[in-house]
């Protein structure tokens, strides 16, 4: 039986939610990872300080006992948002970036930026006190095709955003396709970005041919076969600037299974550094699977990296068909299907 022991991992970018959601979500992030940067698309959005801490403490307060987990959190760009607000930010000491969601392009993002040059005076103050930037990076016009949005937001809004701050730490998130790979590779020291895994393991076929399959629907979209591949050469290479973050975002099965409109998103937090194991693995590249879980994430935000270990053993199990979730429930990803590897030890 293989094994794999690493540097303990973090994920920079999950969505917790909130409230009684927050007994299942918080356990199974903690369970594997030490840290994680949480997503602030609440509603309201997690656009001041004080709500940036009181949504804290709630996730510490479901810290399952004896687990050491630290939630870094971010804060909502909206168009009210102030130098000042920035400089409130950094000074607490718990606010790790700000996240830029174009308004209307996923979930609770009706609060997001419509003008992106409007953020310019915060853009200003942010490189000036080293906070960090998370972009959602998809335009939101209705005449660009859903598969080219990521694309299109590079040209219409990441170059210039890049070249006017040369200084600011940019983690364009979650990105889907071979032109955001260029980009980023192309792009200065202070650009990164993280590959979740439903992109490593998935394309769009999986999600519409024989079926269509709310449990695949997420935003970006899962894109074409060629840039699946693209994801996984970049995530297994061993550049620094290509690092974990699952986008693992719940919904319950109420609103995934919705013939109105099916809600975005993919839970991978129960199982999530196990199935990048298993993408790593399919190309030989168990190796290369420490540094993009462990080493680049904390390098990029300027932490430390974790000092204690985890062991991946190769050994199947089994997914639940649905997770309690609150008063609802969630299907998670490979729902009663197996999983190729487990952690079952931490030292
Ligand atoms: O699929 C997604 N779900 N993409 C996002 O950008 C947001 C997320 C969510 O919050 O549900
Ligand atoms: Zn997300």
């Amino acid at each position: 039986m293989r094994s794999l022991t690493i540097a303990r991992p973090d994920d920079w970018h999950i969505h917790l939610r909130d409230g009684a959601y927050l007994s299942t979500t918080v356990p199974d992030l903690a369970r594997v990872f030490a840290r994680a940067i949480i997503m602030p698309n609440l509603l309201p959005p997690i656009d001041q300080v004080q709500a940036a801490e009181a949504y804290r403490n709630q996730i510490i307060q479901a810290i399952p006992p004896g687990i050491r987990f630290e939630p870094l959190m971010t804060m909502y760009l909206t168009e009210q948002t102030s130098a000042s607000t920035i400089v409130e930010a950094k000074k607490c000491g718990f606010v790790h970036a700000f996240k830029l969601y174009p308004a209307g392009a996923t979930t609770n993002s009706n609060a997001g930026i419509s003008a992106i040059k409007s953020l310019y005076p915060v853009f200003e103050e942010m490189q000036k006190q080293g906070m960090h930037l998370c972009i959602h990076g998809e335009v939101t016009n209705n005449e660009v095709d859903i598969f080219d949005r990521e694309a299109a937001f590079i040209d219409e809004s990441l170059l210039p955003i890049t070249k006017d701050f040369p200084k600011l730490k940019i983690i364009f998130e979650h990105i889907t396709t071979i032109e955001s790979i260029d980009f980023v590779k192309e792009a200065s020291n202070n650009v990164a970005a993280t590959i979740t895994v439903h992109h490593l393991l998935y394309n769009r076929n999986h999600m519409l041919a024989g079926g269509m399959k709310p449990l695949y629907y997420c935003l970006p979209i899962l894109k074409r076969n060629k840039h699946q591949q693209a994801l996984i050469t970049a995530a297994t290479s061993g550049s620094n600037k290509f690092f974990l973050g699952t986008d693992s975002a719940p919904h319950p099965r109420s609103a995934k299974e919705n013939i109105c409109g099916c809600a975005a998103g993919i839970y991978t937090a129960h199982a999530a550094i196990e199935l990048y194991a298993e993408a790593f693995d399919l190309v030989n590249a168990l190796d290369k699977l420490e540094g993009f879980s462990s080493f680049y994430g904390p390098d990029f935000y300027g932490l430390e990296r974790n000092k204690d270990k985890i062991t991946l053993t190769e050994e199947s199990w089994q997914v639940p068909a649905t997770l309690k979730f609150g008063e609802d429930i969630l299907v998670p990803l490979r729902s009663e299907d197996h999983i190729l590897w487990k952690v079952n030890n931490s030292t």
